[in-house]
């Protein structure tokens, strides 16, 4: 009911704007302050030192917080794949009991997801959910369960739970390369102190953003495109995604360098591309952007302030300065905004979208 919703006219925005406490409730007491550490008490020592390779399988938005584990992952040195739950039983590699399978799902009741985690277990994985709800089927049906503690969404489109599920699924990472090789990856100290300031980093966001006016400048275009490389991938299919799901306008995301095999042939002068940048190879996403450009697609680059796209992009959704790791996060709020936006000029239902339902519990 209204109440529930409290100032806000739909339950996406609040859960946008619930992001900096669901954060900073994920985050307690799983970095320890005096070393600086991360703790994930959630695990015994040791519990994945035994670990050769990871699958995530996930589906939707899981899937793309997935695909963001994964690669935070293979950057701490750590074999991993992001697997669509739905296409598992088909698709995947060769699992032993030294194969870690962490279901990300938010609901832990999504069928696909439930399915591949059991045929995970069949074949002598180690299995891990990461969920919002506790007491889910996946949590109890996995060997370990990580609780993202963003409490309850109840928006048909994952906001909240998203950046939630990478967060944890950032520090899980950490936690799997220390058991796996002993020691702490050399890289965290550098992210820890921005991983505690990330709910700050979005409160100025949703304070600053020009979202909005965004929306409105492109409203009634062909098609919206989302590009990003790295760590930015996965943020431009999300971005696509939300636009697309509560929108009903098409929208695709591709990996930055992908654009001129392809889909390139789509753009015009009618079809906007967000461009995410996240520290990682700017010069060639903004490359990527620019080749756009030159085929009349306005471009809207999502970064830093004093970034380099700023002077080349056609409009600017600006996020804080941050590890590469983090940047993605924070670029992914602006278009989360940005998508709200868009469907809120169009009218439609935003948190029952036509079709879609919170947790798909068949095949
Ligand atoms: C449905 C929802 C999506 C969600 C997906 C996976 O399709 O509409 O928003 O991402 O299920 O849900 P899960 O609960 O497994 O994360």
């Amino acid at each position: 009911g209204q109440a529930a919703k409290g100032e806000y006219d739909h339950f996406m925005m609040k859960e946008i704007n619930e992001q900096p406490t669901a954060l900073a409730q994920a985050l307690e007491g799983r970095i320890d302050p005096d070393s600086g550490r991360i703790a994930l008490s959630d695990f015994e020592p040791g519990t994945f030192e035994d670990v050769e390779s990871v699958q995530f399988v996930a589906c939707g938005t899981s899937y793309h917080a997935a695909l963001y584990g994964s690669l935070t992952l293979k950057q701490a040195g750590v074999q991993s794949a992001a697997l669509l739950a739905n296409e598992y039983s088909v698709s995947a590699p060769p699992i032993d009991e030294n194969t870690l399978v962490i279901a990300v799902t938010q609901s832990g009741e999504t069928a696909d997801t439930l399915n591949a985690l059991r045929h995970a277990a069949d074949q002598g994985a180690m299995t891990v959910t990461v969920t919002n709800v506790v007491g889910s089927t996946a949590a109890r049906e996995a060997d370990e369960a990580l609780f993202i503690r963003a409490g309850p969404e109840i928006g048909v489109a994952a906001t909240k739970t998203f950046s939630s599920q990478a967060v944890m699924l950032s520090l899980l990472g950490q936690r799997i390369a220390a058991d796996q090789f002993g020691e702490v990856p050399s890289d965290l100290d550098s992210l820890l102190p921005d991983l505690e300031s990330m709910p700050e980093s979005i409160e100025s966001i949703l304070e600053t953003t020009s979202a909005r006016s965004i929306a409105e400048r492109y409203e009634g275009s062909q098609s919206y495109f989302f590009i990003g490389r790295g760590l930015g991938f996965p943020v431009a299919l999300e971005g696509a995604l939300k636009f697309k799901e509560i929108t009903y306008e098409h929208a695709e995301g591709f990996a930055s360098g992908e654009l001129k095999h392809g889909p390139l042939a789509l753009v015009t002068p009618d079809t906007p591309v967000f461009a995410v940048f996240t520290g990682e190879e700017d010069e060639k996403t903004l490359k990527n952007a620019e080749e756009a450009q030159t085929r009349g697609a306005p471009v809207v680059a999502i970064c830093p302030d004093g970034h380099r796209a700023v002077d080349v992009a056609d409009a600017h959704l600006e996020i804080p300065e941050t590890d590469a790791d983090l940047a993605g996060l924070l670029a992914n709020v602006q278009l989360q905004l940005v998508s709200y936006y868009a469907a809120d000029l169009l009218d439609r239902p935003i948190d029952k979208p036509r079709n879609l339902a919170k947790s798909v519990t068949v095949e």
